[in-house]
């Protein structure tokens, strides 16, 4: 069964491999999610909104847990640098801080 996540808002969906992690399959298909610290779970700039399939997602570890706090993690946020699809199912995801590049003024 290929494992998919989607991305919201915009509707993008890609069939993940192996131990990749949210992060990585969204600058895959193009999604400039943020990710300030670079994958080391000391930012938080790169959290998602798990809609669907949470428990298809990495355990959390400690480190994130910590950066998340208790509030984040009961509104089933995650760090998207360190959750990765691991289960037989698929995933949806809410970006709530999806860079867009500046418009360019004339
Ligand atoms: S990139 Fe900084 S916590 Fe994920």
């Amino acid at each position: 069964m290929v494992k998919m996540i989607t991305f919201l808002p915009k509707g993008k969906r890609i069939a993940v491999k192996p131990r990749e992690s949210i992060l990585d399959a969204a600058l895959e298909i193009g999604l400039r999610l943020r990710h300030v610290c670079d994958r080391k779970a000391s930012c938080t700039t790169c959290k998602v909104l798990v809609e669907t399939g949470m428990e298809h997602l990495s355990p959390m570890e400690k480190k994130e847990a910590e950066m998340l706090g208790e509030g984040r993690i009961a509104q089933n946020i995650r760090l998207s640098c360190q959750a990765r699809l691991t289960g037989t199912g698929s995933v949806t995801v809410v970006i709530p801080n999806l860079y867009e590049a500046p418009k360019a003024t004339a």
